[in-house]
């Protein structure tokens, strides 16, 4: 990681007011709507309904499976994401969504049937997506759907979708392996730009 935990939440509480409205890029928007219908698809095909949205931010997709699910609970390191999110909440009176302080490597969550997360996992170093990864399978989830920047080839540095100082995207195949290596098997690849997708990972044993 190249910023402290508590660096980056304080730079997203900073601009945790401003955020929705930042996120303006197809390839977000795309990335949004791919782990959306990839975890409704996931939830479809259960009788347990329980999410975890790792690194929720203001709850992009949290609220938006907050239908599908019987409940849903977002976690993120920042005190004004997640206090955006539960106003978010309670403007749509969506009950079964809630909202609270958890890390990637220390979810604070028991378990859940689909756990997924869209542009925070970049946070972390190679290493610690393997931690995080570790700590998404010791859930006992079904589906894992992770949308985020991530390389398909060279990353150009000219490109926008990530900021060298603060971000640590990993590539494709790293992400893979650390998927497998924890039990899970990769069913669908999503490429939404060279610098960004959708991985969806299912437990063989689960
Ligand atoms: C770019 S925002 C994405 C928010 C949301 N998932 C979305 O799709 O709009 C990244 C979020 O990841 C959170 N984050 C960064 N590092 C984290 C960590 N180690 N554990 C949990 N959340 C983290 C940040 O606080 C921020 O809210």
């Amino acid at each position: 990681m190249k910023r402290t935990i508590e660096e980056h939440a304080d730079r997203f509480s900073d601009i945790a007011s401003d955020y929705d409205d930042s996120q303006d890029s197809e390839e977000y928007r795309a990335c949004v709507s791919l782990v959306v219908e990839h975890a409704r698809e996931a939830l479809r095909a259960s009788d347990d309904r329980v999410v975890a949205d790792l690194g929720t931010g203001t709850g992009a997709i949290a609220l938006a499976l907050a239908e599908d699910a019987d409940r849903v609970a977002g976690r993120d390191i920042s005190d004004g994401m997640l206090a955006k999110a539960r106003e978010k909440a309670d403007e749509r009176g969506l009950d079964d969504v809630e909202f609270g302080e958890g890390r990637f490597r220390d979810p604070n969550v028991d378990a859940a049937d689909v756990v997924v997360s869209n542009f925070a996992m970049h946070h972390l170093s190679d290493e610690e997506k393997r931690e995080a990864i570790a700590a998404i399978a010791d859930l006992d989830p079904r589906t894992f759907v992770l949308g985020d920047v991530m390389f398909f080839g060279t990353p150009d540095p000219d490109e926008p979708f990530y900021s060298p100082e603060v971000d640590d995207p990993s590539t494709v195949g790293h992400l893979a392996d650390a998927l497998t290596d924890e039990g899970f098997a990769l069913t669908a690849v999503e490429r939404v730009h060279d610098q960004v997708g959708v991985l969806v990972a299912e437990r063989r044993d689960g």
